[in-house]
Parts: C-alpha cells; sequence; structure tokens
C-alpha cells in the first residue's frame, strides 16, 4: 500500500512549489548519505519555506488521509478518524533503530505509513529468529496493550520510513468506544495466529527431517563379529540377549577389539534400529585448547566439552564456543548413543548420566529447561571398569546403571585366533571391493605370518594391515610381501625433532649424490683391502689392510651405529653392489618363506660364525683372512641378488646387518614417518613398492609400519619417492624406542643373548688365559667353538633366568621377559663393543700412519697413536659404565611403561643382572 506523499500535499496546498521540495528532497539524500535522516517538512521549516503551522495543518490532513485508507480505520466515521488524528503523531525513523524491546511494558501502538519494519524474537540461547516483516498499511504493538503482559517480541527498523504512533490511553479509549475497532483488531491478531501456527509446523517439520536425515546417515554402517570360536559365538549370544531390552548396556575389551561393531550389532537388532546410532570418543573430546599451562590437561575445559558433547550448550554459555550446539543426547533421539572410553567422563558428567539414564531429560550447559530425549546408552571401555570403580572413584551408581556387573566381554584377537582365517578373508573382499580389485587368493604364508603374531593392537590392527595389503598388491593373490605387519610405538614424539626440517639435511637425502658417492668409495676401498689381503705382504705391520679393516673401519662402524643408527649399511658397497645386480641382472624373484621365517636365525649363526672365525684365524693379523671374510661376505650376496629381489641379503641374512641394526638401536636419530598421513592420505605407497623412477625400499621395509632401527638403513630412498613428504629423520632420547616399544620383537631375544655371548668368548679369550692350554692343542678351531657355544648358551641362559627375577612372571611369557631383558642390555652391550674396539682403535688404527710410510719405505714410527693400557683399559670400564647406567634408565622405563607403574627406581631385585653383566665385563677388560 502507497500513501500519497508529504511533497504532494504541499504542492495542492500551496505551502511550498516543487522546486523548494526538489531542493529540500536533496538536502534531505545528502544528509542520509551521511547517516543523518531529517523529514522534509523538518527541512522545508529549517530552510525559512515552510510555515510550521501549514505543516501541522498538513501532516493532520495527511494522518486522516492514511487513516482512511487503512483496513484498520477505513470502517470508521469521519469524526472518529479526525479524534484519532488529533491524538496521533507521525514520526520518521532512520534504519536500524529499535522500536520496541521485547519484554519492556507496552505504551504505544504503531502503524507503518512508510518503510519496511521487522519484528524479530531473541531465543533463550540467543539466536535471533525473524517472525515477520511489516510494510505500509501494516500496524503492531497492540498485543501488549490489550493483554497488560510486556512486549511479546522486538521490532526495528529495516528500511527507513515514518511511522503513525498512538499513545496508549488513546488505544484504550479507541477500543472502549469503537467496537468496530476491536473487531479489525481481533482480525489482525487471529490472521498472526494462523500465520505463526504455520510456522511452529513448519518449524516441527523440519526439525523431525533432520533428525531422520541422521537417522539415515548413521543407519548406512555395517556391524558383523565375523568367527565360529567359541568365544565370538558366545558374544553373538549375548549381543542378542541384550538386544532385546532397552536398558544401557557396557561392553568391556582391549583397545582395538570389535567393541563398536558390538554397540552396532545391539543397535540394529533392537526396536532403534531406524533411529539414529551415533557414537563419541570421549577420551578424544575436547574444545580448543585442553591443557593447562603446565601442559596437563584442564580438567574445567575437558569437563564443559564433555558436557556439551553430550547435552549441547547454549549460546553464549561458554566464552569459547560462542553458538549454540546440539547435544548428542538431543539429535540421537530415539536412537543409540555408544559412549566410547567411559572412564573418561569426568566425575561430575558421570552424575549427570545417572540423572539422564534414570529420568529421560537432561539439561543443556547454560539451558533454562530440561528436554526429554529417548536414547539407549552403550558404554564401552578397555580397563577393568569395576576397578576403576574400587580405585579411581568411578560412579558405582553409573557402573550398576550401565549393568557392570554382567558386562558384553569382547575377545582379544589372540585368544580366538581360530578366527583368523575367516575375519581374514571378510576383510580381504571387503576391502577389494571398496578399492574395485578382484583379489581372490591369499598365500599360505601370508596366512602363517598372520596366525604367528599377536595382534597386540586387534581386530583394527588387522584391518589396517589387510586395507594396506590391498592397496599394495599388484596381483590377484596376496603374498607375504603385502603383508605389512607392525604399528607406530605407544609412546609417539616425546623429545624428538626432525632434522629433515634442516635445509642441508633435507638436500643431502633428496641428492642423487646420496648415497651413491659413498658407496663408491667404499667400493674402492673394499676392493683395495681384498687386493692388499691376497697379493700383499701377510706380515703384521706391513699390509695396511689389517689397520684399515680391524683398527679404522670396524671401530666407525660401531661408533657410527651409535651416533647414526644403520647409515654404515646405506653406504655398504655390498648392498649397493646388491642393488645393482638384481635391478640390471637378476631374476626379481619373490623371496623365499623360509629365508623370510629363518633369515634372522640364519643371520645370527653368521654373527657367532664371523665372530669364531676372527679368533679362530686371528684375523686382524692375518690380511688373507682378512679379504676372505669381505669376499665370503661378498659371495652369497651377489648370488642371492642375481635370483631375488632388490637386496634379500641386508635385509634378512647379513650377520654385519643384524649386529648394526642391534646396536643401532641405542641411537639418538630414527627414520620414521607420518603415520596419519601414510594410513590416510597415502594411496600408492611408493616407499614400499617403487614407483617409475625407484624400485621402492631396497630392505623390503616401509616407513609406515616402522617402529625400530633394527631394520632400516637411512638410505633415503622413501624420502625421495615420498610425495607427501611424511618420512621424518627424527633426532629422539637416545635408545627411545627400547622402552616404547608396543610389543617385544622376537629378534632382541635372539639377538641380545646371542651377541652379550660372543662378548663373553671374546672377551674371555683376549684375557690370555686359555692360551697356554690351546697352543697345545692340534684342532684349535674345535676348542674355539666348543668354548664360543658354551659361552652363546650361557648367555642365554643368563638372560632368561635374570629376567624371571626382574619382570612379573604373571603377566608375561618367558620369551617376553627375555626379550624385555635384551631391550635393557643394549646400553651395555653397546658398552662393551665401544670399549672393545676402542682398543682396537687405538692398538692397530694408531698404527696406520707407521705402516703407510713402510710402503714408501719411510720411517713413520713417530707419527703412531699410541695409549698405555692402563689408561686403554680406563676408557673400557667408563664405556661400560656408561652402559651399567643407560641400561639401568632403559629398564627402569620399561619397567613403568610396561607396568604403568609409577616406579620411581629400580630395586636391587630388579638391577642386579645389570650390575652382574657390567661387572663381568670390567672384569674381562681389566685382565685382558
Ligand atoms: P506487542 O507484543 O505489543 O509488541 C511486539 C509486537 O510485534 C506485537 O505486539 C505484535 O504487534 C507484533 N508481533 C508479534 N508477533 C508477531 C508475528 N509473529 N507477526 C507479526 N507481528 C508480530
Amino acid at each position: 500500500m502507497a500513501f500519497k506523499k508529504m511533497g504532494d500535499y504541499l504542492i495542492e496546498r500551496q505551502a511550498c512549489d516543487a522546486q523548494m521540495i526538489h531542493a529540500a528532497i536533496e538536502q534531505q539524500t545528502t544528509l542520509k548519505n551521511e547517516g543523518i535522516y531529517k523529514p522534509i517538512g523538518q527541512i522545508l521549516i529549517e530552510s525559512g519555506n515552510l510555515n510550521p503551522r501549514d505543516l501541522e495543518l498538513i501532516l493532520r490532513h495527511q494522518i486522516e488521509d492514511i487513516l482512511r485508507s487503512v483496513d484498520l480505520f477505513k470502517s470508521l466515521s469521519p469524526e472518529l478518524i479526525s479524534k484519532i488524528a488529533g491524538v496521533a503523531e507521525c514520526m520518521a525513523f532512520p534504519k536500524g533503530e529499535i522500536i520496541i524491546h521485547e519484554g519492556d511494558q507496552g505504551d504505544s501502538f504503531y502503524q507503518v505509513i512508510s518503510g519496511l519494519i521487522r519484528v524479530f524474537h531473541v531465543s533463550e540461547d540467543g539466536v535471533e529468529v525473524t517472525l515477520n516483516t511489516l510494510g505500509p498499511g501494516e500496524s503492531f504493538g497492540e498485543m501488549a496493550l490489550l493483554t497488560g503482559e510486556p512486549r511479546s517480541a522486538s521490532v526495528d527498523i529495516q528500511e527507513a520510513g515514518s511511522l503513525l504512533i498512538i499513545s496508549k490511553p488513546a488505544f484504550d479509549q479507541l477500543v472502549s468506544e469503537m467496537p468496530e475497532f476491536s473487531l479489525v483488531l481481533s482480525k489482525i491478531l487471529s490472521n498472526r495466529l494462523h500465520r505463526g501456527t504455520s510456522k511452529i509446523v513448519r518449524a516441527s517439520a523440519t526439525e523431525k527431517a533432520y533428525q531422520r536425515f541422521v537417522s539415515e546417515q548413521s543407519s548406512g554402517f555395517e556391524a558383523k563379529l565375523v568367527g565360529r570360536s567359541k568365544a565370538i559365538k558366545q558374544l553373538q549370544d549375548r549381543v542378542a540377549e541384550v538386544s532385546e531390552n532397552d536398558g544401557a548396556a557396557l561392553i568391556l575389551g582391549e583397545s582395538g577389539t570389535e567393541k563398536d561393531d558390538v554397540a552396532g550389532l545391539i543397535h540394529l537388532s533392537s526396536n532403534r534400529k531406524d533411529g539414529p546410532f551415533l557414537t563419541v570418543d570421549i577420551k578424544s573430546v575436547n574444545m580448543g585448547r585442553t591443557l593447562d599451562r603446565s601442559g596437563s590437561p584442564d580438567p574445567i575445559r575437558l569437563e564443559l566439552a564433555q558436557d556439551s558433547t553430550l547435552f549441547g550448550h547454549v549460546k553464549g554459555a561458554l566464552p569459547f564456543a560462542p553458538e549454540r550446539r546440539l547435544g548428542l543426547f538431543q539429535v540421537g533421539d530415539g536412537g543409540t548413543v555408544v559412549i566410547e572410553n567411559v572412564e573418561y567422563l569426568s566425575a561430575n558428567i558421570q552424575r549427570q548420566l545417572v540423572d539422564f539414564i534414570q529420568h529421560g531429560r537432561f539439561l543443556p550447559l547454560g539451558g533454562q529447561s530440561s528436554i526429554l530425549s529417548s536414547i539407549r546408552i552403550i558404554a564401552t571401555s578397555s580397563v577393568d571398569l569395576e576397578k576403576e570403580v574400587q580405585i579411581n572413584g568411578f560412579n558405582k551408581q553409573l557402573f550398576d546403571l550401565l549393568g557392570g556387573g554382567n558386562p558384553l566381554m569382547v575377545p582379544p584377537l589372540r585368544k580366538r585366533k581360530k578366527d583368523l582365517r575367516q575375519l581374514t578373508e571378510y576383510l580381504l573382499e571387503l576391502y577389494s571391493e571398496q578399492v574395485g580389485k578382484s583379489i581372490t587368493g591369499i598365500d599360505v604364508d601370508v596366512y602363517k605370518s598372520i596366525m604367528a603374531y599377536d595382534w597386540p593392537g586387534n581386530t583394527d590392527e588387522l584391518k589396517a594391515v589387510i586395507r594396506r595389503a590391498v592397496n599394495l598388491t599388484q596381483s590377484s593373490r596376496l603374498t607375504p610381501e603385502d603383508i605389512l605387519i607392525g604399528m607406530a610405538p605407544q609412546v609417539a614424539g616425546g623429545l624428538s625433532f626432525n632434522l629433515l626440517k634442516l635445509d642441508r639435511i633435507r638436500q643431502l637425502f633428496l641428492s642423487s649424490a646420496f648415497p651413491n658417492v659413498a658407496q663408491l668409495i667404499a667400493g674402492l676401498f673394499f676392493v683395495l683391502i681384498i687386493c692388499l689381503g691376497f697379493w700383499g705382504s701377510q706380515k703384521l705391520g706391513s699390509n695396511i689392510s689389517l689397520e684399515l679393516t680391524w683398527g679404522l673401519w670396524e671401530p666407525l662402524v660401531i661408533i657410527s651405529c651409535i651416533l647414526a643408527a644403520r647409515i654404515w649399511c646405506a653406504v655398504c658397497p655390498v648392498g649397493a653392489l646388491s642393488s645393482l645386480i638384481s635391478h640390471k641382472y637378476g631374476l626379481k624373484r619373490n623371496i623365499p618363506s623360509f629365508i623370510r621365517s629363518y633369515g634372522g636365525y640364519l643371520a645370527a649363526v653368521g654373527l657367532g660364525l664371523v665372530f669364531l672365525s676372527e679368533v679362530v684365524f686371528n684375523m686382524p693379523a692375518s690380511p688373507r683372512a682378512t679379504a676372505m671374510l669381505i669376499l665370503s661376505i661378498f659371495l652369497p650376496a651377489v648370488v642371492l641378488a642375481l635370483i631375488y629381489r632388490r637386496r634379500i641379503w641386508c635385509r634378512f641374512l647379513c650377520p654385519l646387518g643384524k649386529l648394526v641394526g642391534f646396536l643401532s638401536r641405542c641411537s639418538p636419530v630414527e627414520l620414521r614417518a607420518n603415520y596419519n598421513i601414510c594410513n590416510n592420505d597415502c594411496k600408492d605407497h611408493s616407499c614400499y613398492v617403487g614407483n617409475d623412477f625407484r624400485t621402492g625400499c631396497p630392505v623390503f621395509e616401509a616407513p609406515f609400519v616402522l617402529h625400530n632401527n633394527q631394520e632400516c638403513i637411512l638410505c633415503g630412498d622413501c624420502i625421495k619417492s615420498c610425495p607427501n613428504q611424511s618420512p621424518v629423520l627424527n633426532l629422539r632420547a637416545p635408545g627411545q624406542e627400547l622402552w616404547t616399544f608396543r610389543k617385544p620383537d622376537s629378534i632382541m631375544a635372539l639377538l641380545g643373548p646371542l651377541i652379550m655371548g660372543t662378548q663373553f668368548f671374546r672377551g674371555l679369550v683376549k684375557t690370555g688365559y686359555f692360551h697356554p692350554y690351546i697352543t697345545t692343542l692340534n684342532q684349535q678351531w674345535i676348542f674355539y667353538s666348543l668354548f664360543m657355544v658354551i659361552t652363546i648358551f650361557l648367555a642365554f641362559l643368563f638372560v632368561r633366568m635374570t629376567s624371571n627375577v626382574v619382570f612379573d612372571t604373571a603377566k608375561t611369557t618367558p620369551q617376553e621377559r627375555s626379550s624385555f631383558l635384551s631391550y635393557s642390555f643394549v646400553p651395555l652391550i653397546v658398552g662393551f663393543e665401544l670399549g672393545f674396539h676402542f682398543e682396537r682403535l687405538i692398538g692397530l688404527g694408531g698404527r696406520l700412519l707407521p705402516t703407510l710410510g713402510g710402503y714408501f719405505g719411510l720411517d713413520w714410527d713417530f707419527l703412531v697413536v699410541s695409549m698405555g693400557p692402563g689408561l686403554i683399559k680406563v676408557h673400557q670400564i667408563v664405556f661400560v659404565l656408561i652402559g651399567v647406567l643407560a641400561s639401568r634408565a632403559v629398564l627402569l622405563r620399561l619397567l613403568r611403561h610396561r607396568h604403568h607403574a609409577p616406579l620411581k627406581r629400580l630395586s636391587l631385585r630388579q638391577t642386579w643382572p645389570i650390575m652382574l653383566l657390567g661387572a663381568s665385563d670390567i672384569l674381562m677388560f681389566w685382565a685382558g
């Protein structure tokens, strides 16, 4: 509806001319641009072009005209209209001005003449909702006047304009005196009521539609308990039993077991199956920063986060989450909500949960009124919740309400190995379909390795392994090379810095010269040793190959393990040659399962033989024997490279590689990968399978399952091939992996005692006690062999027996205990090797220059680097003592980590094996 404009009235009544009005309109526009609103009449009066009395008369006239054309008043008599015009006031309002504040007392009634107004309401949680927009001819503000209640809504100006205002007394008089006026008001109110109702209906329908959407979104999941074992059948029976009632339930099981699937099954078999199924992991619920300044969890913030996640919050309830949030209990109405890791709920929220389970209503954080909701709660936990009640004060009432007395127990995968085959087949089919591959078979060896592993990460770990295998495989069958078993360490990070962030180091690893140039130099070095060994002088002090090999190379390799893990293996020419031959001329066969299964044992035997032959052939004094030893390592490596893929020798069989890998566990350097990038972003795993330019990890390792330094040779191949820059070269606490591992490696229980045994052997031989007897023997090698077998046997016995004393026999298997102790012995073993090779470094290496001078007929004896035997012993003892201290530190951390015990220091019972081994090392060096 449009009313006649003020200008028209002015011209009609000849109060001003069109030019004046134009000028006034222009001025009004200019003022408007400056943010000032002035009505035309006022501008004309101020400019002296209009008489105020004329304006008053004209306005009254205008108001009468307006009233006559508005529905509300048009049926009234001219006298009445004139009466109302006498009490009404016309006012102009700029955009944004608030005319009515919700909750105020009503004092006027309004009629819109021009512009646009908005009626709005601010909800309990602070959301502004527009109820309506009204234009010329429409009225508002009658409700508070009629009912005496406060204003039902707020009103502001959307588009600048004028309003006709009738004060409350005048309005009351009109209502009481004119039944027609009341009638029209009732019409307006009925209309509003009708429109309001339709809006409410539409809003409820939308809410219901949202809920349906949530239900549909959560109903697409598949939950299945695969297996035929007794344990799984019992669980299926329990699921069926629990699904029949609607009470809260508790599911317990180690982490990675299918607790979610069990909850899903209960939901799908219950009569809530069409409702939403929502899960929340309380352990990872947070809201921005959840740590306080000291770095420990901020309990108040965590509790608020949990509160808001489950129950929601109203707008402004949380300073760090300004918008309103619906809680799971509101969204999931009619369905099931799974609360994972329920023991992480704060005490307060536990109480609120008890209340919700009992009464079915909850109060959103900061809310005024409680909300009714029908939810079935299923809680899951990886800990013994009953113990939590007794020790950590978990709410007993909540425990009982969840059915804690009779929870559903999901068995760990290692206790239902019978199901592994079926589970693997099921997952293989599932993931093959997902990625669109047709993988029909699985090699027997794959099953063997799956069966042999204990799956500490349970079904989740198996799923990750099979999913990855499906991605990796390039054939229609899964082979052992596709199955990469292994998990990230439990404690990630700690003190660590990625060295690849340093430009120079990254460039070094990315450059094609690394490790090729170093390999070439090392290759020439070995050729020289072999040539000198076979064709050079066999006299000690006249053939530099001895000083170079035993005095320099070997000690430097040992030192390199401590400083930079297995970096020597990246440089080793045996590996380089293997790669070259395999790539250019090899048959590239897959690794035989025998080598996969028993390679570690063969390498261990080889290591024993190397140490034995060193003594039997007195290698540090025999150039030919030294050359033979090097050749005997090259030859099998070359033969294997001709047949098999990549560096099979380095990965599975090289004795020195096993020693270097073992010692490297102490290193402050590690190559790892960002597990999240590898598992979520990477689809081609080129670090492992290779790409157009690279063949993939030469030692069949994959950074994404790497959790120790034993096998990685730091060749940087993965750094070059990964498009996601996932590999990292961490500087870490030295030897960190010795206590942060998830599951002990079986190779540790083998290599630890074996190397220790060879150390007894080498140390005792060095003392020279047996020398007088041995020289009388014809077959000295038999004596040495027997002697070594005995020392190794004793070392195994020592580790096995002492590990029973140090570790809790009830919680660990003998094999695990031996491994644990081997882990803690690593620094001490390293200490012995340092001491042993230090003597050679000084004794033999120190003579390098005089021997070199001999080749040129020069007497360079003055260039000898030497140290008195006493001082060498002091050094050796210091190395062992450092080893003892480091081993104790590792053992302490390991015990803390494994048993989650706040152990302050080690008891004598726990520490004596280390002390005894340290003492025997010191004795051997002292007497040597
Ligand atoms: P009152 O409650 O006095 O003050 C606010 C006014 O807004 C109210 O009277 C009505 O005139 C008007 N109002 C309230 N709700 C609506 C609505 N849904 N649609 C249009 N106008 C409304």
